[in-house]
């Protein structure tokens, strides 16, 4: 009999990881998904998931009651927040400038909504009168965009587009993956609907779980389509008159019965994300969410500073980039995934590679968590200057690291 295959344990060396996200996990959030598992009915753990709403009512800035998780990475809170608002034949108007908005439409292309799209070539942002005449034209169900595109390093400005969708009683959805916790995301203030992001960003964890937060108004709208699903007849509140939500595990109404004082048995909570998540929102907390969006600035800006003093060129509108990941224009004539290659090989740091359009062109460097911190830039801006003097790519050497740290410096 030949010996089963077992394989080896899981041993590689740690890595900086500096791309747009996932990042390095903090220690503490790491110790805190090794706590045994519970019961998710366990008083004790229905302790923690009220304890998980309240941190996160802080880190999104809102009083919103529905603040609470979705088991998946990010886009399974983007999926549920759409499936759960559209209806197929609603109308829904999508700003698109990125591969992350393209991803709404392609997510809303799937609930069968009617899809406009207001868009702006990447490396750009779009208007808010661009999107009042599309709600003015269309009176969509729904308003969705992306706050930080990561696949563009942009960030959409979303300070008028909650007042536009109120005065025409559209709801707006902000996908805030890639910004919470490292740029402001003040979602009352915004007047936002629905509000979601995910850990593995400057929230500092890992992938697989999406906070997710619903104004009144929003939560209104998915509980009318609420249908608890037969077996579980007499748990959740009463049935909607709405059509039914088009995905069982993404449905909204039936998760927001399971983290209320109904206590649904709508799905097993994933306990070790759920530890995961209310230990990244206590970390971010604890720092404070000004001093670290101050923080974040702070090595986005040495980042830009060190790459534009090599010689390299910065992606996008310098008006509207996001601080917490940088797209350096990879210099025309260098084998573009060699740098790439050689920084995870000689220095085990990772950075990003780019999509659609900007493949090949752009590597993006993200400083985000634990990340975003003077060593890891310093490091990261070292090793990219030795690849590139490796690759033939000269410039003055030291200047990038150089200029990093006058940034870092001036702001003493
Ligand atoms: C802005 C944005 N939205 C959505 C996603 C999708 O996230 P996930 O891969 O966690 O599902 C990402 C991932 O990079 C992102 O940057």
């Amino acid at each position: 009999m030949t010996p089963p295959e077992t394989f080896g344990e899981i041993d590689h060396p740690p890595r900086l990881l500096m791309g747009p996200g996932p990042i390095n996990v903090h220690p503490r959030v790491l110790r805190a998904m090794s706590a045994s598992v519970l019961g998710q009915f366990d008083p004790e753990f229905t302790t923690y998931m009220n304890q998980t709403m309240a941190l996160y009512r802080q880190v999104f800035a809102t009083a919103n009651r529905w603040t609470f998780l979705i088991d998946g990475t990010s886009r399974a809170a983007i999926e549920a927040a759409l499936v759960s608002v559209l209806a197929p034949g609603d109308d829904v108007v999508i700003l698109n400038a990125g591969r992350f908005g393209l991803l709404l439409a392609e997510i809303a292309a799937r609930c069968e909504a009617r899809i406009t799209l207001v868009e702006a070539p990447w490396g750009e942002v779009i208007a808010p009168e661009a999107v009042e005449a599309a709600v003015r034209r269309v009176k969509p169900r729904l308003v969705a965009c992306v706050h930080g595109d990561t696949s563009t390093t942009m960030a959409q400005p979303i300070g008028d587009l909650g007042a536009i969708c109120r005065a025409h009683d559209a709801l707006l959805y902000v996908d805030a993956t890639a910004t919470l916790a490292g740029m402001p995301v003040p979602v009352d203030d915004w007047g936002a609907d629905i509000v979601s992001a995910g850990l593995q960003k400057c929230l500092g964890g890992p992938s697989g779980s999406a906070p997710i937060t619903l104004s009144d108004r929003a939560a209104e709208h998915v509980f009318a389509r609420r249908h608890v699903e037969r077996g579980l007849a007499g748990t959740g509140g009463a049935q909607g008159a709405g059509r039914r939500i088009g995905s069982n595990y993404f449905d909204l109404a039936m998760i927001m019965d399971y983290w209320s004082e109904r206590r649904l048995n709508h799905h097993t909570e994933a306990a070790s994300m759920l530890y995961a998540a209310r230990e990244c929102a206590r970390v971010v907390l604890e720092e404070g969410l000004e001093a670290r969006f101050a923080r974040h600035a702070l090595a986005g800006a040495a980042v830009t500073a060190g790459v534009m003093t090599m010689g390299l060129g910065v992606y996008g509108d310098p008006a509207n980039k996001m601080t917490n990941v940088t797209g350096v224009i990879a210099p025309a004539g260098l084998d573009y995934e060699r740098v790439r290659g050689r920084m995870r090989e000689d220095f085990e740091i990772e950075i990003g590679s780019a999509f659609g359009p900007l493949a090949g062109k752009l590597w993006r460097i993200g400083a985000m968590g634990i990340n975003a911190r003077k060593h890891a830039v310093l490091t990261t801006l070292a090793a990219l200057e030795a690849v590139l003097r490796g690759e033939g790519f000269g410039f003055p050497p030291g200047a990038g690291v150089d200029a990093a740290m006058a940034v870092y410096a001036g702001a003493k």
